[in-house]
């Protein structure tokens, strides 16, 4: 009988192989991010790898302690060498749309601050356009939501904020800011998108993760396409 093909798990192995000894590696969140925690816990327990890591989140965190990796504080750090993290979009200029969960501004925080973010995906992942397939996660200082939104109807905005998962309520991210969930017109420009958002007052980090990948690896039917910057 054979094997299922899993994209997902085959791209974090491939991306934990490229892993060096001493590195001080970022991980994300995810179940494309856990495939790559299991594996390089695995590379520590069988080839001796020894690795320190940081993580995105407190579920990554638990999982990597779990599974015997050191993992530090955030604030310990000015640098990492890697970042290894799934998205919810990626375009062909290799821009990404993150923060499904809900550890938007720790992804960004890492990806920004190491020396090569390799994005993890599958081929269902890729699109023509940010904001193709999900809405773009706002996070927002909570007493400034309304405001916010309302600059972001302006520029032709539609959405308002995530409920939490009983639907009983808000949903409030790690970092404890509420989460507008915004879908702009088609055509509109990521980038200047990004530049937009990066200037509303009130906006603590948004989803669009413009020119921070170094590395892309897609699995696509047992096969791995590697695009790099
Ligand atoms: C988490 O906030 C997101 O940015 C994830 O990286 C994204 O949802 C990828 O998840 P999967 O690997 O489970 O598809």
């Amino acid at each position: 009988m054979s094997e299922e093909v899993n994209d997902k798990k085959n791209v974090a192995v491939q991306a934990a192989a490229l892993v060096e000894n001493n590195m001080i590696v970022g991980l994300g969140t995810g179940s494309t991010a856990n495939y790559f925690i299991e594996e390089l816990a695995r590379r520590q327990q069988q080839e001796s790898l020894t690795v320190t890591t940081v993580s995105s989140s407190v579920i990554s965190s638990q999982i990597a302690q779990k599974q015997g990796l050191k993992v530090v504080a955030i604030e310990n750090l000015s640098s990492l060498d890697l970042y290894v993290d799934g998205a919810d979009e990626v375009t062909e200029d290799m821009t990404l749309l993150k923060g499904r969960g809900s550890d938007l501004v720790r992804e960004k925080l890492l990806a920004k601050a190491s020396n090569e973010f390799y994005v993890l995906v599958d081929n269902s992942k890729l699109v023509s356009n940010i904001g193709e397939n999900y809405p773009i996660p706002i996070e927002v200082l909570p007493f400034a939501w309304q405001l916010v939104l309302n600059s972001l109807e302006q520029i032709g905005g539609v959405g308002g904020l995530r409920p939490n998962a009983a639907g009983d309520g808000l949903a409030v991210s790690s970092h404890g800011s509420l989460i507008l969930d915004m879908k702009f017109d088609e055509g509109t420009d990521s980038q200047a998108l990004n530049q937009q958002l990066n200037a509303t007052p009130g906006v603590v980090e948004h989803g669009i993760f413009a020119n921070l990948a170094t590395t892309i690896f897609i699995g696509a039917d047992g096969k791995i396409e590697q695009r790099n910057k």
